[in-house]
């Protein structure tokens, strides 16, 4: 079996994930800060260590800035529902996944917001200058995806950050692609909020993610629960960022997640990011000649992440995506690829793509059977 759709989820992890998850879950895994005796403090010691963890790599100020959740969506369900009013404008992309734009589309359908879609140009980025052309005077909230999910385009979001920041509008970006892969600086780049999964560019398992807020920046808990302290308050304790974490944490999911940013940190995400667009362009060069395989996207690889999706002359993206998994093994996404609004940009909608996206346990002979697969069934 060939693994090529880590842009769903990476697979397979590094050993030092599963080795961590079966000592914690074996030894340790007991509920974070819900009781004052030995394993619960220690747990909690583990918790609030991957805050810290978390908070460095991303360029933040400290360990209780980082919220956890359980999953991209859910991060960004938080930020969305924890800072939108009634009467705010919102301004996003064609780029997003439904993780950002169906709770932006629901918010402005049931009235409580305006929404702007900034389209993005014919190669998949989006311009500063169009976001600024969307801005009004009830902007809340710029919400823009660091990379395509879709096309692996990378996003100018520093430039946008610093427009947000010039404005006074809360910036929200969606790492869901790029954590792991590509530098992020949220102080640097001006990101108020920071969306994350866990189970991606990280290295865990699925279930986890978080969401960095950045200091005074005003949110509400979307959903309330238990968070360990302050049991006899009838409303939400107000400590950040329990408060917006109510429920037992996935602690053994973190762990995981963890034990992949150790692996992140020693092979370095430079290197990372360089051998899956290697890979993206070692496929690209293979079926540059077949008329019948047509990329889509900027074809610069210095401005991607490793994801290479294309449209298949002799098939729909769902059929080809059967095809290579159950006659050649090989595991990739088709469809529309929960972001249907750049499918529509790149007319894409009806048939969709098929998007091939290796991670750093994939090789050149993956590559190459990919390749050769392709060319055969294309009749080559
Ligand atoms: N968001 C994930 C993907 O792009 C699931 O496949």
């Amino acid at each position: 079996m060939i693994y090529l759709d880590n842009a769903a989820t990476s697979f397979p992890k590094p050993e030092g994930v599963y080795r961590a998850m079966d000592a914690f879950a074996r030894n340790s895994l007991a509920n974070p800060g819900r009781a004052g005796h030995r394993l619960a403090v220690a747990a909690k010691d583990t918790l609030e260590d991957a805050r810290f963890r978390l908070s460095r790599f991303v360029g933040g100020v400290g360990a209780d800035r980082v919220a956890f959740a359980l999953n991209g969506t859910d991060a960004l369900n938080m930020a969305m529902k924890g800072t939108l009013q009634p009467g705010d404008h919102v301004v996003t992309t064609d780029l997003e996944h439904n993780s950002v734009s169906r709770p932006l589309v629901k918010l402005a359908d049931d009235g409580i917001i305006t929404l702007t879609r900034v389209p993005s140009d014919s190669g998949g980025t989006v311009d500063p200058d169009a976001i600024r052309a969307a801005l009004t005077a009830k902007t809340r909230l710029v919400a823009v995806t660091h990379a395509s999910n879709v096309l692996g385009t990378v996003q100018p979001v520093a430039e946008i950050g610093k427009l947000c920041r010039e404005k006074g509008i809360l910036f929200l970006v969606d790492a869901a692609q790029t954590i792991g892969v590509l530098p992020i600086d949220v102080q640097a780049m001006h990101i108020d909020l920071l969306a994350f999964p866990g189970h991606k560019g990280l290295f865990g398992p699925t279930g986890t993610g978080g969401l960095y807020v950045a200091p005074g920046v005003p949110i509400r808990a979307w959903r309330e629960g238990g968070t360990g302290g302050d049991s006899k308050s009838p409303m939400q304790p107000a400590g950040f960022p329990e408060f917006l974490e109510g429920g037992t944490p996935n602690l053994l999911g973190i762990v995981g997640m963890i034990a992949g940013l150790d692996y992140v940190e020693e092979k370095g995400i430079e290197a990372i990011h360089r051998h899956e667009v290697e890979l993206c362009e070692r496929l690209r060069a293979a079926v540059a000649d077949n008329p019948l395989i047509v990329p889509v996207g900027h074809a610069d690889p210095a401005r991607r992440v490793g994801t290479f999706s294309f449209r298949c002359e002799v098939m729909d993206s769902e059929a080809l995506a059967g095809v290579l998994d159950t006659s050649f093994g090989i595991c990739v996404r088709a469809g529309n690829h929960c972001s249907p609004y750049i499918h529509q940009a790149v007319g894409s909608y009806d048939d969709g793509l098929t998007r091939v996206s290796p991670g750093p346990f994939s090789t050149i002979e993956h590559i190459d059977t990919l390749a050769n697969a392709l060319t055969e069934i294309t009749g080559g």
